[in-house]
C-alpha cells in the first residue's frame, strides 16, 4: 500500500490496535434534520475529543466543522435519493474525487445495495469510485446498505455484501452486526466496521453488540444514533471508546457510563 493511502487510513483505523471509532453524522443526506442531528455542530462538539474520525457530507463538513478539526474525515459521496422518494437504493456518486482532495478527506464512503433493483448501478458506482480514488491514494469505505429492510441484517447476506465490496477494491467496509458475525469477517479480506442502526433498547445492548463484533474480528464502529441520540452522548462515546481501544468488557463499559452520568448530574 502506498504511503498516502496508509497515512489516510491510519487517521481512521488506529495503527496501535487496528481499531476505529467513527461517528457518522451523514444521515441528513436522505433523512433531513432527524432527531439528534438538527444542529450537527452542536451534536458533534462534545464528542470530538473521544472519536477517531467522522463521516459526513461535504455540506455539513463545510458548514458545521471547524477547519482546524484534526481527526479523520470520511466524506460521504453517494446519494441523490430521499426518504420520501420512490427508492432508497437509487444512489449515484454525488461528490467528485477532486472535491474530496480539496476537502482533505481521509477517505470517501459510498453505499451499495446488493440484491435490489439498483444492485448493478451501486456496484459499478463503487468500482468507478475506487478506480479514481486509488489514483490519488484515497481509501474507499463501502457501506452495505439495507434501506428500510432491516431484516436483511443476517450473516449470509452481509457476508455476501462485504465480500463483493472487498472484491471490487474497497479498502474497508461498514456493515451491521449479526448472529454469526465471524463468518462476515472471515469472508472479507479488509477491515469490517459495524453501524449501530436504530437506537437500541438499552446501553448494555449497544455495549454487547460492539464487544461481540470485536470478539468476532471486527475492527470497530461507524456508530451514530446509538451514541448521539443517547441522553448522555459524551458518557456514551467514552464508554464505547473504552470497549474499542481499552478492551473494556460490556459490564465495565456500563459501570463507566453510569459513573460518568452520575458525575454529569452532580456537575463534576
Ligand atoms: C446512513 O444513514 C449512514 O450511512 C449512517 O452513517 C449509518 O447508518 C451509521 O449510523 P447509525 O449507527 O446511526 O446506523
Amino acid at each position: 500500500m502506498d504511503w498516502g493511502m496508509r497515512n489516510r487510513l491510519s487517521r481512521i483505523i488506529q495503527p496501535r490496535d487496528g481499531r476505529a471509532l467513527v461517528i457518522p453524522i451523514d444521515h441528513g443526506y436522505f433523512l433531513g434534520p432527524m432527531t439528534g442531528l438538527e444542529d450537527p455542530r452542536k451534536t458533534l462538539e462534545p464528542l470530538i475529543p473521544y472519536l477517531d474520525a467522522i463521516m459526513l457530507t461535504r455540506g455539513i463538513l463545510r458548514n458545521c466543522v471547524d477547519p482546524n478539526f484534526d481527526k479523520g474525515v470520511i466524506l460521504r459521496v453517494s446519494g441523490g435519493q430521499s426518504i420520501v422518494g420512490p427508492s432508497l437504493s437509487d444512489e449515484d456518486i454525488i461528490t467528485s474525487v477532486e472535491e474530496a482532495v480539496r476537502l482533505n478527506a481521509s477517505a470517501v464512503s459510498l453505499s451499495i445495495y446488493v440484491g435490489t433493483e439498483h444492485e448493478h448501478q451501486t456496484l459499478t458506482n463503487l468500482a468507478k469510485l475506487i478506480d479514481e480514488c486509488e489514483r490519488y491514494g484515497i481509501p474507499v469505505l463501502a457501506v452495505t446498505a439495507v434501506g428500510r429492510e432491516l431484516e436483511k441484517r443476517e450473516a449470509r447476506y452481509l457476508a455476501l455484501c462485504c465480500r463483493i465490496a472487498a472484491e471490487l477494491g474497497a479498502r474497508f467496509v461498514k456493515t451491521y452486526y449479526c448472529d454469526g458475525f465471524e463468518k462476515v469477517v472471515e469472508g472479507c479480506p479488509v477491515p469490517v466496521l459495524i453501524a449501530g442502526g436504530p437506537k437500541m433498547e438499552t446501553e448494555m445492548d449497544v455495549f454487547e453488540t460492539i464487544y461481540g463484533s470485536l470478539e468476532a474480528g471486527g475492527s470497530g464502529v461507524v456508530m451514530g444514533r446509538n451514541i448521539w441520540q443517547n441522553d448522555h452522548p459524551a458518557a456514551m462515546i467514552r464508554a464505547v471508546r473504552a470497549i474499542i481501544h481499552e478492551d473494556a468488557t460490556p459490564k465495565e463499559a456500563h459501570q463507566f457510563y453510569t459513573q460518568l452520568v452520575e458525575e454529569e448530574s452532580k456537575g463534576v
